[in-house]
């Protein structure tokens, strides 16, 4: 249990992928440094705090830090106060409060209300301008009264989605029904209320109180005249999510990108160069997006100049685009590289009849595979792993992560010291480039190190991370009696060099 306090945290959030400008450092710090000694008495004090949760290594936290330190000082006069925190998730005295607000990724952001009693998900801007904007609506009434036209002209940006209360008066269940959902969803969206319709420039007159929502994309306008709280909720959540999500360099684009990758469900990725290739794919993709809304799958078409972060992170190159990938909701994975766009819905339709095989990333066996801690792929996984009948510690670490660079070396001498060793394996799979094989491997922070014995039990390795107890864990697991009947003849080179000899003893 004890292995995530000094983990790198798994960016288990796709949405992280969505990249945010850097900028300027600043000097003076308006943002309140907080720990697990004075969380908990800062937050009791305020009506409304900002929480940011980070690590030092996470580089759109690098990106976020000046922006947010801006948006402190432009806040700090503001009245009701706005108070901007953060705390360093990374450290290990901070891990009960990352565990706590269910921290996945970094950064996370929280505004927690009424001392810390509500909590919810900051989904603003990552700049300054927009980080000020976003709190300062935050912090006023969930739902703004729309009295004139130049109400609804300054309070709905048609680039944005809007949700406006019509009632005949600011009374009755309806109405408070809508103020409760409007307080509850009031980090995600933008909530009005109006007698009157005909302020609001999009939509029929109504006779009844009316939910109507104001999206840029699809229909631009839709209305619920259900006022059940569950009814209406669920009415915001599918009437928000476009037919096609669109990801480019376009901001405005992003909350809904964003939204996808949060969604339930399979996802529907399809990267194009749309400088070259938006037109030809764009509307055969929709229409295909259109046959299978509601159906458990949502599709999102991606410009290859924008999304290297994905691609990065589904392990695929430029050249292979157009390329439409679908992520299942269980994490499987299929694709198709170099598409042609009238071959789109024939591919859509055998995914979804599962005449698709499913695709699993794995870097290149290496030729030489020489150190003395060997390195896996997800292709020589079962080899080396499963059906070498060896002693195996496996190492799934991340290439960026601290943690696992400093616990490299002591691997190296644990392997150095067990080279003589013809029935124990020391080895490391790079869980960036690799997948990990569900249902088998647990892999939730790096490093995270398994133990498979010759016999094939499976254990997670938890303890110090020192050459000392990795050996004695090593010895105390592996299993004897299944290697005595092994031959020793498969024992080849052996280089045992004088130190590692010495370190045994
Ligand atoms: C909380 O404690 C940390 C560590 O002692 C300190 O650096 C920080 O300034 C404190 N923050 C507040 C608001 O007291
Ligand atoms: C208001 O919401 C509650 C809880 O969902 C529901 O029981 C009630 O019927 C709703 N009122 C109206 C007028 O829809
Ligand atoms: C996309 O197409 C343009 C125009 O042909 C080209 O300049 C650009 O390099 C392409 N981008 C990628 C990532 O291939």
């Amino acid at each position: 249990m004890e292995a995530r306090v000094w983990s790198c945290l798994v960016v288990v959030s796709l949405a992280l992928l969505v990249a945010s400008p850097a900028a300027a450092a600043e000097e003076v710090e308006k943002v309140l440094t907080l720990d697990h000694s004075n969380f908990s008495d800062t937050v009791s004090k305020h009506s409304f705090i900002v929480v940011e949760f980070y690590a030092p290594w996470c580089g759109h936290c690098k990106a976020l830090a000046p922006e947010y330190e801006k948006a402190a000082a432009a806040l700090s006069s503001h009245e009701p106060a706005i108070v901007l925190a953060k705390v360093d998730a990374n450290e290990e005295v901070n891990r009960d409060l990352a565990t706590q607000f269910e921290i996945q990724g970094f950064p996370t952001i929280k505004i927690l209300r009424n001392g810390g009693k509500i909590i919810q998900d900051y989904k603003g801007p990552r700049e300054a301008d927009g980080i000020v904007e976003y709190l300062k609506k935050q912090v006023g009434p969930p739902s703004a009264e729309i009295k004139s036209a130049e109400d609804a002209a300054s309070l709905i940006d048609d680039k944005k989605i809007f949700i406006v209360g019509i009632f005949p008066k600011f009374s009755g269940e309806e109405y408070e029904n809508f103020t409760a959902l409007a307080d509850k969803l009031r980090s995600d969206y933008e909530f009005g209320h109006t007698l009157d319709a005909k302020l609001i420039s999009r939509g029929e007159s109504v006779s009844k109180p009316t939910v109507r929502l104001l999206k840029p994309f699809d229909e631009l306008v839709v209305d619920s005249e259900e006022f059940n709280v569950e009814a209406l909720e669920k009415f915001i959540e599918v009437s928000t999510v476009p037919v096609l999500t669109v990801w480019n360099s376009d901001p405005a684009n992003h909350p809904y990108v964003n939204k996808f990758f949060e969604g339930p469900g399979d996802k529907a990725m399809l990267f194009v160069n749309f400088s070259k290739e938006q037109e030809a794919y764009q509307p055969t993709y929709k229409s295909v997006a259109a046959l299978y809304k509601g159906k458990g799958i949502s599709f999102m078409l991606g410009d290859v100049d924008s999304t290297q972060n994905a691609f990065q992170y589904f392990g695929l190159k430029t050249e292979q685009a157009p390329v439409i990938i679908v992520q299942t909701a269980e994490g499987k994975k299929y694709l198709q590289t170099n598409i042609a766009a009238n071959q789109i819905a024939s591919w859509v339709k055998d995914f979804s009849n599962g005449l698709v095989k499913e695709f699993v990333k794995s870097e290149p066996i290496p030729e030489v595979n020489d150190e003395p801690v060997k390195v896996v792929v997800r292709d020589s996984l079962q080899d080396v792993v499963f059906n070498s009948g060896k002693n195996v510690l496996l190492e799934f670490y991340a290439p960026w992560c601290g943690h696992c660079k400093q616990l490299a070396p002591i691997l190296d001498e644990v392997a150095i010291s067990f080279e003589s060793d013809p029935n124990v394996v020391i080895a490391k799979f790079d869980a960036t480039a690799n997948d990990v094989p569900k249902g088998d491997f647990e892999v939730q922070g790096f490093p995270t190190i398994y133990f498979r014995s010759s016999t094939g039990s499976l254990s997670q390795y938890e303890g110090d991370r020192t050459k000392e107890d990795i050996i004695k864990f090593i010895e105390t697991n592996r299993d004897k009696t299944a290697e005595a009947t092994s031959t020793k003849a498969e024992s080849t080179t052996e280089s045992v060099d004088a130190d590692s000899v010495k370190d045994e003893l």
